[in-house]
């Protein structure tokens, strides 16, 4: 196992924050361990993701964690303090050494959650900078633009379009498809967010589109502006429902069902979006023989690129992280994709697909 997914909770009582550590152990590549002895002893917690303090009445054991971690390290494991909000405990903690998020146990979930998933982001952080400069500045740009998608549907205010058009830009200028490639291995490896699966399907997108001959720069930026944008509908979504571990039921569905009828309003309301951008977000869920959602278009009533991005979306999800399973390989992906049967993905751009990620056959060219 990778020491870097280790996150060691020094805790006697791990059940004052067992709904957050289950979210954890869930929703991310971290294997978590729960014992005082083993950060007091010799473990090596310079290579460990985190370290998660909790709530210690003993404030000899909790200088002696402290002193473990050496602020002079380069690599340190991201030292998290949680408690009880406004407790000495807290206090006592950051006066020891130096903390990178509180987790407040009196708070509710969905705050540390947050605080997690920019502690995870780090660590995929450190990852993709071992893929270089490039990789880095792609997935910063990435994150600061969908954060920033997330705050203004959050507010009910319209996207610009020139921040995604230019991170599509700067994504499609002079990225190796091997750097993409290597890219979405990491992330979807380190965690199950939107945020993750967007970029995600932006960049399969668009090396799927190249693939199969899209050739000019500005159809290029298209695609990876479809992929970007095709579920901001979801960003709608109530988070009990979008984060549910489990089966959703059917209330609970219909109201996921409407993210494409969601995304087509606020990409319209927000102006300037190509039609191929507003088509892929429409469509991602139609299905061949009709049987798909929102609208139930079938074969040629869908969008050329709505179906690219079906394909694409289809193989991601599977080959991503979620709550509820881990990353399906890529093989495996294919298989399931293939028994779905020709009603349901393109059967044409599956093969394509395959081709590209098997980099067997030759291409073909496609119209988007
Ligand atoms: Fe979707
Ligand atoms: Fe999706």
């Amino acid at each position: 196992m990778d020491p870097r997914n280790r996150v060691f909770v020094v805790t006697d009582s791990a059940h004052k924050l067992s709904d957050f550590l289950a979210y954890v152990e869930n929703n991310y590549a971290l294997t978590l361990a729960y014992s005082r002895q083993e950060v007091l002893a010799d473990t090596d917690l310079r290579s460990a993701a985190a370290v998660v303090f909790t709530d210690q009445p003993n404030d000899m054991d909790a200088r002696r964690f402290c002193e473990r971690i050496d602020p002079r390290w380069k690599e340190r494991p991201k030292v998290i303090a949680a408690g009880p909000r406004n407790s000495p405990w807290l206090t006592f903690v950051k006066g020891q050494t130096a903390v990178d998020g509180v987790i407040h146990t009196n708070a509710p979930s969905e705050q540390q959650i947050r605080t997690f998933g920019v502690l995870v982001s780090l660590r995929a952080e450190q990852a993709l900078a071992e893929l270089g400069p490039k990789a880095m500045t792609i997935w910063r740009e990435s994150s600061k633009v969908l954060k920033n998608i997330e705050g203004l549907v959050e507010a009910g205010q319209p996207i610009p379009r020139a921040a995604v058009h230019n991170l599509a830009e700067s994504v499609v200028e002079g990225t190796e498809d091997a750097l993409l490639c290597d890219m979405m291995r990491v992330l979807r490896e380190h965690h199950a967010e939107t945020l993750v699966h967007s970029l995600d399907v932006a960049m399969n997108v668009l090396l799927l589109g190249r693939h199969v001959g899209v050739r000019s720069k500005a159809d290029q930026r298209l695609l990876f502006e479809a992929g970007i944008m095709h579920d901001v509908g979801k960003m709608e979504i109530p988070s009990g429902i979008l984060r549910k571990p489990g089966k959703l039921t059917a209330e609970e569905f219909a109201v996921m069902r409407q993210h494409p009828v969601s995304a087509v309003r606020i990409l319209q309301e927000s102006g300037g979006y190509d039609e191929h951008v507003i088509w892929a977000a429409a469509h991602h869920h139609e299905k061949i023989d009709g049987s798909g959602y929102p609208y139930g278009l079938a074969g040629a009533k869908i969008s050329e690129i709505g179906r690219l991005t079906a394909v694409c979306d289809v193989f991601c999800a599977l080959t991503e992280r979620r709550s509820y399973k881990p990353p399906t390989p890529p093989e495996k992906a294919f298989d399931i994709m293939k028994s779905m049967g020709p009603g349901q993905l393109d059967p044409t751009l599956l093969e394509r697909m395959m081709e590209m990620v098997y980099g067997s056959l030759p291409t073909q060219k496609l119209a988007v």
